[in-house]
């Protein structure tokens, strides 16, 4: 165990993990932001995406250790109330089913749009590629970030 010094959704923070510990779990077990979900733990369905310093990444293959000096933030800290664009434009779609990977669609759709306000079909399928939806909402997810983009 080691103490880490972190950055979650603008509050400064230790915690005391094995160096080894996916961010996912420090910030589900140890911080108790439980909006970041548990999918594959390799990487492979989003459902964990957080933005670290503004860049969608997947929290269940980033240890610890390489989250210091960095900017983490999840979906409890997008927005104060709920009111990201993204998230107005989720809510006017009525995007999701049962929402469990919506977390992750959110936060890499906003990464997305954080960096490029104004995607092509193309660009929003590339950047949205890894956040896997076993209800299948992609077409209610890409009105939504088309809707969030204007
Ligand atoms: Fe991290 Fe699936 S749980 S990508």
């Amino acid at each position: 165990m080691a103490e880490f010094d972190i950055t979650v959704n603008g509050k400064n923070l230790t915690v005391d993990v094995d160096q080894t510990t996916p961010l996912l779990w420090v910030l589900r077990d140890h911080l108790k932001l439980a909006g970041t979900k548990f999918g594959c733990g390799i990487a492979q369905c989003g459902a964990c995406t957080v933005h670290l310093n503004g860049n969608a990444v997947r929290s269940c293959q980033i240890p610890i250790s390489a989250v210091q000096e960095n900017e983490v933030t999840t979906i409890e800290g997008l927005s104060e109330n709920g009111d990201h664009p993204v998230q107005m434009a989720w809510l006017e779609h009525d995007v999701p089913q049962c929402g469990y990977c919506q977390a992750g669609q959110i936060m890499s759709a906003s990464a997305l749009l954080k960096s490029n306000p104004n995607p092509s079909d193309e660009e929003i399928d590339t950047a949205m590629n890894g956040n896997i939806c076993r209800c299948g909402t992609y077409v209610r997810i890409k009105a939504a970030i088309k809707t969030a983009s204007k």
